[in-house]
């Protein structure tokens, strides 16, 4: 019979198109692409699926103020973010944008499915406006006096002195940080998403193994304060989709934006027609669908997400997969310390390899945080990568290339130990599959020793010299390649890039993980290339301070 290919839908969450990607995104990106990677090379069939986020306040004032069309700024972001995304080796499938013909027709759907089930009411409130700009102000643009400590310049939502949360107006000697001017309170009619309909529904689902057990913990304390009523509309002027029979309202893009991965997908398969849209969105069960996200935007994707898919007849998610902030050196990025690092500096300094394989020691399948520190940053890339992993295949090839014509041997001198290594592809599957990176890395750099401890032990480079050992130095050195060959399929979803490499002097196709039980014997290999540099400081300082200058 044959085995049934799992299926996979995987996204990361959509950036928004107002900005460069910087190396938070990063984070978030590689973590889920290692996860993808990963999956490809079992054979599972996975798409992975993204685009920018276009909609929203931020991006209509940022247009403005480069005086251009918002749809020409996204445009022009979404480039930049693809280019990036490509930097750093992302596999994505697809990198879509919500201000697309495919999201509106879903979202003007969703949204007609439910008026029709009466989960959407309309009421007027009261909100912050800005009389000059003429124009509702979100939270963020609203500053002033904190109510509770009157620390200054805080904005329209919290408090970053004293943690208070209050409504904009409540500040003291609020103003607009579009005019500078102090707004007015201003009626305007709303619509609302009754997500109390479905508290049933989601106090299930967020129960039943789709979240991290911390995630569930924090949703219970919001199941607690009471859902509220989710406000979905927007007044003109907004950079959105208009809500249908409206003239001037229009969808939050927090809305269109999850519908967005939808869109993304249905973009992709308009020239990929093997995939069908209902085996994916609508029937249950069928594929598996994964969102990883960052920690701030959990209430979004664990509560309002699930609860306008099901409403409106579509599949709900297999999982969400939230991960921690990065932080650089200990700090929060920030621009003034220098800390806010974005790709494409990056890029022009360091390998992405580096940064992939870095952050791969450090990810787990929880919500905490992750400090790049560079100091050990540079430590674990040169002792790991250059130090353990890429100098076995460079005590072992030059033997092959030129005391055996580039061929390996018919047999490996201790075939256990090949099997050992083989063996243990098991364990560090199961903690790929678990988003526990740091525990796989941490077991194939186990193995790594103990293949520099085997040739230490037998010093290829001295059995060469004795005419008489030179069969059993063959059978060792095909060894160290094989075993070089393991680390390689092993540490592939992480380095990308430098497995291909590896496969082209190995010559084979490329890696999947069940070549793991495929020793290369009596086979021909490529001279061997150096394959990773070590990383100077002055690489790491000339970053910094490139960061620093931006
Ligand atoms: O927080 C953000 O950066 C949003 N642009 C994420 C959207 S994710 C999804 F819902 F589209
Ligand atoms: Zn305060």
């Amino acid at each position: 019979m044959q085995k049934k290919t799992r299926k996979m839908l995987v996204t990361y969450a959509l950036p928004y198109a107002n900005g460069s990607l910087h190396l938070g995104h990063l984070a978030g990106f590689i973590q889920t692409d290692i996860w993808v990677r990963f999956q490809k090379m079992r054979e599972v069939e996975c798409l992975f699926i993204c685009g920018c986020d276009g909609h929203g306040t931020p991006i209509m004032i940022q247009a403005e103020k480069l005086k251009l069309a918002p749809e020409k700024l996204v445009g022009q972001v979404r480039a930049e973010h693809q280019k990036d995304i490509k930097g750093f080796l992302i596999g994505l499938d697809n990198y879509h944008t919500t201000h697309s013909s495919e999201n509106q027709a879903l979202v003007n759907i969703i949204f007609q499915r439910h008026v029709e089930k009466g989960n959407i009411n309309k009421r007027v409130i009261k909100q912050a406006y800005d009389p000059e700009k003429k124009m509702f102000l979100p939270d963020r643009y609203i500053k002033g006096e904190c109510p509770r400590c009157q620390a200054q310049d805080q904005y329209g939502d919290n408090c970053e002195a004293c943690g208070a949360t209050y409504a904009p107006m409540e500040l003291k000697n609020p103003y607009s940080t579009l005019s500078g001017i102090k707004p007015i309170e201003k009626e305007s009619e709303h619509y609302f998403f009754k997500l109390q309909n479905y508290a049933a529904l989601l106090q299930e689902w967020t129960r039943e193994g789709h979240l991290q057990e911390q995630v569930t913990h924090k949703l219970d304390e919001w199941f607690q304060v009471g859902l509220q009523d989710w406000d979905i509309s927007r007044d003109a002027p907004y950079f959105g989709f208009k809500i249908p029979g409206e003239n001037d309202k229009y969808f939050y893009c927090w809305l269109d934006a999850p519908v967005g991965y939808i869109a993304s997908f249905q973009n992709y398969i308009s020239c990929h027609s093997e995939y069908h849209f209902s085996q994916y969105w609508e029937e249950k069960n069928k594929i598996e669908l994964y969102h990883f996200i960052g920690k701030d935007i959990l209430y979004f994707h664990t509560l309002f997400w699930p609860a306008v898919l099901s409403g409106a007849g579509f599949r709900t998610p297999t999982a969400i997969f939230c991960h921690g902030f990065l932080t650089i050196d200990g700090y929060k990025m920030s621009k003034s310390r220098g800390t806010f690092i974005k790709a494409q500096t990056y890029l022009s300094h360091l390998q992405p390899e580096y940064f992939r394989y870095y952050l791969a020691t450090k990810l787990n399948d929880q919500i905490e945080d992750m400090d790049v520190n560079f100091d050990d940053f540079m430590q674990r890339v040169n002792s790991d990568l250059v130090g353990k992993f890429v100098n076995i295949a460079s005590r072992c090839a030059s033997f092959i290339n030129k005391n055996f014509s580039n061929k390996l041997a018919k047999n490996m001198a201790k075939p256990e130990l090949y099997k050992a290594f083989s063996q243990e592809g098991d364990d560090i599957a199961k903690k790929y599959e678990k988003r526990d990176f740091n525990q796989a890395i941490r077991q194939i750099m186990a193995l790594a020793d103990r293949a520099n401890q085997y040739i230490d032990e037998r010093k290829p480079w001295s059995m060469i010299k004795d005419i008489q050992l030179q069969p059993e130095t063959h059978e060792v050195c095909t060894l160290g390649i094989n075993l070089f060959c393991l680390l390689a399929i092993y540490l592939k979803p992480v380095l990308p890039a430098i497995a291909e490499k590896v496969e082209a002097f190995l010559s084979v196709a490329p890696f999947k993980w069940a070549d793991k039980n495929k020793p290369l014997l009596n086979h021909t290999i490529q001279i061997f290339q150096p394959l990773a540099q070590r990383l100077e400081k002055t690489q790491i300082d000339a970053l910094k301070q490139a960061a620093q200058n931006e």
